[in-house]
């Protein structure tokens, strides 16, 4: 501890004139600002030019998104604030609004929208009626695979059949109550586990389920991130 305390006080002898001018400047200009300016306009000019240089360092500094993309988004913003461009946004918008109302608006064609719950619970015939109403809406053929990204019903098959028996099996289990549904928790374990060994996984890896597409890809992309923090990456990208 004494050597490095030794090792700066050398240092600072060595610079001994120079430290000796900056200080002398320093004294100087203190002098200079104190006599031209009051004590309290000193107070407040060194606080908003503070608060400005750290404004300034946050917004450069201190950020997830890259600086350049920043500024990109800001001009835009600013862009969009023009009477001409809001004037094409907002006919764009309508356009838009339009074609997908009369799109959706004809295939419910005529129907009156229920606004409140009945008053008399519907009898199992009139609410299955009632359903099947709402069934023929339908006018777009999912069926044959003609629908791109969320559907993927394929023509009535054995499989649909094993869907319908199987939710007449577990349509009322609750995979969060682990002690009550040994089913479930073992049928979960397994699927962990084949999903597992199909990676090459050795007896450490474990599991989890997700219900979903979109939240088994959002814990992907928190496990990952979890990982990068434990791992002291303090700003992982998700
Ligand atoms: C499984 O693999 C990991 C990574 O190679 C290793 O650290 C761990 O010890 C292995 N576990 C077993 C039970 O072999």
């Amino acid at each position: 501890m004494d050597t490095i305390r030794l090792f700066y006080l050398s240092l600072l002898d060595k610079f001994d004139p120079q430290l000796h001018f900056l200080q002398e400047k320093a004294r100087s200009l203190n002098q200079q600002l104190s006599s031209t300016y009051s004590p309290l306009q000193l107070v407040t000019t060194t606080a908003l030019v503070t608060t400005c240089v750290i404004g300034v360092y946050r917004f450069i500094f201190i950020h997830e998104e890259d600086l350049v993309i920043r500024l990109r988004e800001t001009v835009f913003r600013l862009a969009r604030r023009l009477p001409v461009v809001q004037r094409q946004i907002a006919k764009a918008r309508e356009d838009t609004l339009t074609s997908v109302c009369n799109d959706i608006a004809t295939s419910i064609a005529g129907h009156k929208f229920i606004q409140s719950l009945p008053t008399q619970g519907l009898s199992k015939k009139k609410l299955l009626e009632k359903l099947e109403q709402y069934r023929n809406f339908e006018k777009i053929n999912f069926q044959d695979g003609q629908v791109s990204g969320c559907v993927y019903k394929i023509p009535r098959t054995d499989m649909t059949d094993i869907y319908q028996q199987i939710f007449i099996l577990f349509g009322d289990s609750n995979p969060l109550h682990v002690d009550v549904f040994p089913d479930i928790r073992t049928m979960e374990a397994e699927v962990v586990r084949c999903v597992a060994t199909m990676f090459h996984g050795n007896e450490s890896v474990c599991g989890t389920m997700t219900s979903g597409g979109t939240e088994s890809l959002i814990m992907a992309c928190k496990t990952y991130r979890d990982l990068a923090y434990s791992k002291g990456i303090s700003k992982p990208e998700m």
